[in-house]
């Protein structure tokens, strides 16, 4: 049984382990591989009773300590700062980026199995390390890809509503439908109507999670193939796993764009809990929504340009600047027209994070993507141009927490470059990978039991009448 994708790999990542003590909690993953059992479904029935263990002790023994004070600052600044989720398959350090079930991204390029040898890991197996905790093997990530392939089929009314509206809506709010269409085969619903026992929630929003990521594919290649390519759609492949399949449904076949899209698709997975689209599908859940529900929620926050949007938002500036500056501008044209973006009271999309204090992980393996397939792409080399000049200027302005560029300064650059052209459609790719992270928490949220999300809220006249008493 192959469990990682060479021996040397493994030892090299090894060695940068054993050199790293801040990488400790990895090697507890490292060495938790999965048994050689292919179903995903009885894995995580076994893990279940543990980990509802853990949180009742954790509660019991616990459940007083404080974590932290809350200001006035907290309350008014969208709650930077505060711990207030419990979120199990990802966390987010400021420093370092984010660790899937402990591992960074470039530990999970080394360890996830890949399609390729040495290439980009398959989103399935990202899948399975997040539900499970627990680094999957090439025979249990393809045995997933076919079971995503058997989930994947797509209601006609589905497509039937997303023809319901004006093809020059905007691709997110066509997305957001189809999901919403989609929910009238919710397993969850179904079975809460007949009176589920809650001990068993779980396993219809497990149904329901896994129905969902494999039926977005289809979905949102309809979408793109409707609006861009007069609706001509390209029937599923099932030789194909998840992320090649996807690109081949979209129109691209070349292997390149294939990696980038299993790439894509295993980076904006997910990025803790705190973040728009996971609080939201997470809040939403609490309510018991079934995720299909929480999931079209959680879209309508990515279709934020704060948020997901920005990665539509990034290369419409890019072809901006080029349209103002021409191809081969000087560093002092760009610089201007950076400014000339702030003064004009936008924010220069791409750059700066409400939790991250350095370049964003997932930019730079995007950025690693592209010195290995596109290195003399221009609209690359006027990323890597931007990655010099829109740092100093955003630390000028005195107020960015983070000067530096985030996943969305990158993804549209390398998709453009490939042949997926069309900036508005982005954020669809985004939320057909989130759905895997905040699917996968979801169930989590389930089988623990986590409870209806009720944070209290405040007046600022009890703000003031507080704050005066306690001066
Ligand atoms: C991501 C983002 C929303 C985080 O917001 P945040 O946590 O409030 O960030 P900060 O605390 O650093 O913001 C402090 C100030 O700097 C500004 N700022 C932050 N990033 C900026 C940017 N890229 N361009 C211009 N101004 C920026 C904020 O708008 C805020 O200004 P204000 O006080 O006048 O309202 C913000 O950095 C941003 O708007 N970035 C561009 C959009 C983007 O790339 N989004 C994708 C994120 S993955």
């Amino acid at each position: 049984m192959v469990f990682f994708r060479s021996v040397a790999a493994l030892s090299r990542l090894r060695s940068r382990l054993v050199q790293q003590p801040s990488l400790s909690s990895s090697v507890r993953w490292l060495q938790i591989q999965s048994g050689s059992e292919i179903d995903l479904h009885s894995q995580l029935k076994e893990m279940i009773p543990e980990q509802q263990e853990r949180l009742k002790k954790l509660k019991t023994e616990y459940g007083k300590t404080q974590l932290g004070n809350i200001t006035v600052d907290m309350v008014l600044g969208g709650m930077r700062g505060m711990t207030g989720l419990l979120w199990e398959t990802s966390l987010l350090d400021p420093e370092e980026g984010i660790r899937f079930r402990g591992l960074s991204i470039p530990e999970c390029q080394k360890v996830l199995p890949a399609a390729v040898d040495g290439g980009e890991p398959l989103p399935e197996g990202l899948l399975w390390l997040l539900l499970t905790g627990k680094v999957p093997n090439k025979e249990q990530v393809n045995a997933l890809s076919k079971e995503l392939q058997s989930r994947a089929k797509i209601p006609d009314h589905v497509y039937k509503a997303i023809d319901a509206l004006p093809k020059t809506s905007h691709p997110m709010t066509q997305f957001a439908t189809g999901v919403m269409a989609l929910q009238v085969g919710s397993e969850f619903q179904k079975a809460y109507e007949k009176g589920i026992h809650k001990s068993k929630y779980w396993e219809p929003t497990y149904e329901d999670s896994l129905n969902l990521i494999a039926q977005l594919p289809a979905v949102a290649s309809y979408i793109y193939r409707r609006i861009y390519k007069d609706g001509k759609t390209i029937p599923s492949d099932d030789s194909l796993d998840y992320g090649a399949n996807f690109s081949h449904m979209l129109g691209f076949d070349d292997p390149k764009m294939q990696e980038l899209m299993r790439l894509y698709v295993t980076i904006h997975t997910d990025h803790e809990g705190g973040n728009v689209s996971a609080h939201t599908a997470h809040l939403v859940a609490s309510a018991l929504s079934d995720p299909y529900l929480s999931f079209t929620a959680a879209l309508n926050g990515l279709a934020g340009p704060l948020h997901g949007l920005a990665n539509q938002e990034v290369l419409l500036w890019i072809k901006s600047v080029v349209d103002e500056c021409g191809e081969n501008m000087s560093t002092e044209q760009l610089k201007e027209y950076v400014w000339k973006t702030l003064n004009s009271g936008k924010v220069v999309p791409g750059f700066g994070h409400g939790v991250l204090r350095k370049t964003d992980p997932r930019y730079m393996c995007q950025r690693e993507f592209a010195l290995k397939h596109l290195p003399d792409d221009p609209l690359f080399q006027l990323v890597s141009k931007l990655y010099e000049v829109v740092p100093p200027i955003l630390t000028e302005l005195g107020k960015v927490k983070n000067p530096w560029p985030n996943v969305d300064a990158h993804s549209g650059v390398l998709l453009n470059h490939f042949g997926l052209t069309e900036a508005r459609y982005f954020t669809v790719l985004f939320g057909v990978s989130r759905s895997i992270g905040v699917c996968s928490q979801l169930v989590w949220d389930r089988a623990l039991g986590l409870p209806l999300e009720r944070p209290k809220s405040v007046t600022m006249e009890w703000l003031e009448n507080y704050c005066k008493k306690t001066a």
